[in-house]
């Protein structure tokens, strides 16, 4: 028998996370974070809206054959044609889950669908049983319940299950309502819908007013068993529940009775991953993952701590995947000492020949820096396993730049293109700054039809020292596919180069067929 107190998480960061503005991902970045969230060990993954665009459809169907443990989710909308591509997309996985949603609020049924509660009551069913004849487990989404008349639900939801829905979820999807409403929404469903018992009930909130956890709290405790959220919150407008907050919250208390299958060592992890592919930064005060959750400033509170951790630490921050010995590695430290670190921070899965690349980046970073930090290390094996899933068409041999006042901002770079390594290419290019030369040159060197759309450094550690974090995005002139890069140095010119080139690498390992096709700008919902 399952257990009655187990929250399952429904992870959205690769579909409604993705429909951050800017967020969007390619079919690559998708798996890589598909792989991590398999590490966090989340019950299920929402891989994407297959009916979408070409590049949805792709990294559904590859993170559905490369990616087990979590059941993989595709999203349709209660049409036919959706259905269809969804299950298609899920050809392969070993679990699979399908969920089809259609609104049910007067103002959507009335504006958006121009259809009559009848004729979606009519359409949900229909659309239920087909999807049922494809796939086995069956969410049904009746979208904007939370503005939705209670009836009319009831009704829909009695129907989906009747016609074979495994999960009802229940939205707030424009994130309107209160706890107290939201609790008693769920209490209510539960009362009045005869064979509710046949489900498992969802939530899924958005996050408008600041209240998408406390709604999905409020909700699991009036009967819900599967929370829909995403990694940093990231989501739709002001985004979705953030996971984290939801796994540390039925964590820390346990009082509650309630449990997950989160691994929470890996939540730090999964956070940097997903902000440095996204490129949405994680605010400092951010609650489990922000720079400062963990950091106390004020003399009472760290004289409190020194005397006993309780007294203003509510959650071990070990838990979350930062390690309590913040003893800094340096020039002396050897791989052995580097390994064992890095598995503590949840990299424990680093083939030899990563661990050699990335000792050599060590090496080279406590050489400038003497004291290398987790945060440093984290963003070093994140840029080392974000650079693995690229295949490099150009290496970068050398840069240099001229720049300061009086001085025209000039770059020189020398590629290799890696196709033909005898092909060298050189270049000089002139630029409004440091940084702008040298994507000049290297878009010339390369002859990429691209343009610069995003460009953000920021430090990973204070001081003067500290990597340099750069983090691209450039679009194809042509297919208007957007492609990121990023990378981590202490010269950040030097970063934003490297940045710049993978980028690049992305958009020729695409347009050479070598990988997965960007997510295109077609439809979506
Ligand atoms: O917010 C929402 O209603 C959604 C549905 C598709 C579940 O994202
Ligand atoms: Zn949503």
């Amino acid at each position: 028998m399952s257990d009655p107190n187990r929250v399952y998480i429904f992870d959205t960061t690769l579909r409604d996370g993705e429909q951050s503005p800017g967020a969007s991902m390619n079919p690559q970045e998708k798996l890589e974070i598909a792989k991590q969230l398999a590490l966090l060990k989340v019950d299920v993954i929402e891989a994407g809206f297959p009916v979408s665009s070409k590049g949805d459809f792709e990294a559904v169907h590859t993170i559905a054959q490369e990616v087990h443990g979590p059941a993989i989710c595709a999203l349709a909308r209660a049409i036919e044609k959706d259905i269809k591509v969804a299950a298609d997309a899920l050809e392969g996985a070993s679990k699979k889950r399908l969920h089809t949603f259609i609104a049910t609020s007067a103002i959507h049924m009335e504006h958006k669908l121009k259809m009559t509660p009848d004729q979606v009551l009519k359409k949900a069913g229909e659309m239920v049983e087909y999807a049922k004849s494809l796939v086995d487990e069956i969410e049904f989404s009746p979208e904007d319940a939370g503005r939705s008349e209670k009836s009319f639900l009831y009704e829909i939801i009695e129907l989906a299950i009747s016609k074979g829905a495994t999960s009802i979820n229940i939205p707030d999807t424009v994130g309107y309502t209160t706890p107290l409403e939201f609790g008693q929404l769920i209490k209510d469903i539960k009362n009045n819908v005869p064979n509710i018992d046949q489900a498992i009930i969802s939530v899924h909130c958005h996050n408008d007013l600041g209240l998408a956890t406390a709604n999905s709290l409020a909700a699991i405790m009036n009967g819900a068993r599967q929370v829909e959220c995403t990694i940093n919150g990231i989501g739709e407008r002001a985004g979705n529940a953030s996971l984290e907050e939801i796994a540390m919250i039925l964590k820390t208390r346990h009082d509650l009775g309630l449990n997950t299958n989160i691994n929470t060592k890996q939540l730090i992890r999964t956070s940097k991953l997903v902000s440095n592919i996204s490129g949405i930064f994680v605010q400092a005060n951010k609650a489990i993952v922000g720079a400062n959750a963990f950091a106390h400033e004020s003399g009472i509170h760290q004289d409190g701590m020194l005397k006993n951790q309780s007294t203003y630490e509510i959650m071990n921050p070990e838990d979350v995947g930062i390690l309590a010995t913040q003893i800094p590695l340096g020039p002396r430290s050897g791989k052995h000492a580097l390994k064992s670190r890095l598995a503590q921070l949840g990299f424990d899965n680093l083939s030899e020949e990563m661990l050699a690349d990335l000792y050599t980046g060590f090496s080279k970073l406590a050489d400038q820096k003497k004291r290398v930090d987790d945060r440093d290390l984290y963003a070093l094996a994140s840029n080392q396993s974000l650079e693995n899933e690229i295949s490099v068409t150009f290496e970068l041999v050398h840069v240099q730049v001229t720049c300061g006042s009086g001085n025209l901002p000039t770059a020189s770079v020398i590629l290799r293109d890696q196709r033909d390594k005898t092909n060298i290419l050189k270049g000089a290019e002139l630029g409004t700054g440091p940084v702008d030369a040298i994507c000049k040159c290297i878009r010339k060197l390369t002859k990429a039809d691209c343009t610069l759309i995003e460009f953000t450094v920021k430090s990973v550690t204070e001081g003067i020292d500290s990597l340099g974090e750069v983090f691209i995005r450039i679009r194809d002139d042509n297919s208007k596919g957007v492609y990121s890069g990023h990378a981590a140095k202490t010269d950040i010119v030097i970063a934003s180069a490297q940045a710049y080139l993978n980028a690049i690498n992305r958009f020729f390992e695409r347009k050479e067929g070598l990988k997965l096709s960007p997510q295109s700008t077609e439809a979506g919902i």
